[in-house]
């Protein structure tokens, strides 16, 4: 069974079964499968195969989202097959204000919790109540609150302790009425602050639209790389050198640099490979122009890295998974 149409990267690949579980009684006849090697696959806007075949495949179909009402606050409780942009737009047509910066992130609503998606000033993780979390090895299902997910940038518990121990199958979101707009970022800093959240939804669609490549016509995974974290120290040097360094300073004082600002400094905008190349209009994303496969991509990924490595000593680190016959691999130029 091809996958082609069931990765963003559009690289075709072949997956010996593909199982579609629809509830917790689908999940637990599929004890067997979750004994061996297998991936969980949302809408595979994150996931890079880089092999000609894939292990199996688990896509979760839960469907349903529903609502409850408080003095204080809406709870929204979206099943994990859901799309992530239906359920913002659901929300903000709706008047349940604040998702509208997380608006037209490809992906599952499963998949969101597992990267905490994040954009423009906001995270999934500031609306989570509680993740409902089936277990393979106790083939059933628990909630796990906020604080047991362990949300960090780009990062959670479901990426580090509980890979591949299970599923998730819904979340809960929880949005208090007395909503503020985050007006933060650069490009939403114009809008007055009376706006609604249906006018910042539709200022970040276009925002990500003029940037951000269609997957449906350009396939790629969004960022490709995550914002790399350098030390305090190293950020001098680097701001002497480099005095229009775009940064981030960090609670714990480390520094956040964008990743697609060194990729551009290294000359790579645009750059191409094999049919794999660096995004013109933001050098973060990685495309599949034409035809590559997911070696392809991977390669241009690893070349990337290292002319960054050695024109500014960081080591970029993917956002996107990477996903081989056996399982996870990883970049494996510099790490
Ligand atoms: N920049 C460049 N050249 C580039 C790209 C960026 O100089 O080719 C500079 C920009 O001018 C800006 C800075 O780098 O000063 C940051 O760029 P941008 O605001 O576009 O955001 P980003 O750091 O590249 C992150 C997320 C995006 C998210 C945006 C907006 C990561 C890995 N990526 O990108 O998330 O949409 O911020 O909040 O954190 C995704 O994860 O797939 C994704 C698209």
């Amino acid at each position: 069974f091809s996958l082609q149409k069931n990765n963003s990267f559009a690289v075709d690949t072949v997956t010996p079964v593909i199982y579609y579980p629809k509830n917790d009684q689908d999940l637990q006849l599929l004890a067997t499968v979750t004994s061996g090697c297998f991936y969980i696959l949302g809408e595979g806007s994150n996931t890079l195969f880089v092999e000609d075949f894939t292990p199996v495949i688990i896509k979760p179909e839960f469907l349903g989202i529903h609502v409850k009402e408080t003095n204080d606050y809406y709870q929204v409780n979206a099943a994990c097959g859901e799309n992530w942009h239906d359920l913002v737009c659901f929300c903000i047509n709706k008047g349940i204000n604040g998702l509208e910066n997380l608006a037209l992130i490809p992906g599952s609503v499963g998949a969101a919790p597992v990267q905490n998606i994040g954009a423009y000033g906001v995270e999934i993780a500031d609306f989570i109540e509680s993740v409902t979390w089936f277990d393979f090895a106790e083939n059933k299902s628990q909630h796990l609150f906020k604080a047991q997910c362990q949300f960090g940038y780009r990062n959670s518990i479901f990426k580090q302790q509980l890979k591949n121990k299970g599923i998730i199958t819904d979340i809960t979101l929880r949005f208090p009425k007395n909503w503020q707009p985050k007006l933060n970022y650069q490009g939403l800093k114009d809008l007055p602050e009376n706006t609604s959240a249906k006018a910042i939804m539709n200022a970040v669609i276009a925002i990500r639209n003029s940037k951000l490549p269609d997957p449906k016509v350009i396939p790629n995974a969004g960022s490709f790389f995550k914002n790399p974290l350098v030390s305090a120290a190293q950020f001098l040097s680097l701001k002497n050198n480099h005095p229009t360094i775009p940064y981030y300073r960090q609670s714990n004082g480390s520094v956040k640099l964008a990743a697609g600002w060194l990729i551009e400094k290294s000359a790579l905008k645009g750059y191409q490979m094999s049919g794999a190349a660096v995004h013109d209009k933001q050098a973060l994303v990685l495309t599949n122009l034409d035809s590559a496969s997911g070696l392809d991509i991977k390669n241009l990924a690893i070349y990337v890295q290292k002319t960054v490595f050695d024109l500014f000593a960081i080591c970029l680190q993917p956002e996107v998974r990477m996903i081989a016959e056996q399982g996870e691999v990883t970049l494996g130029a510099i790490n």
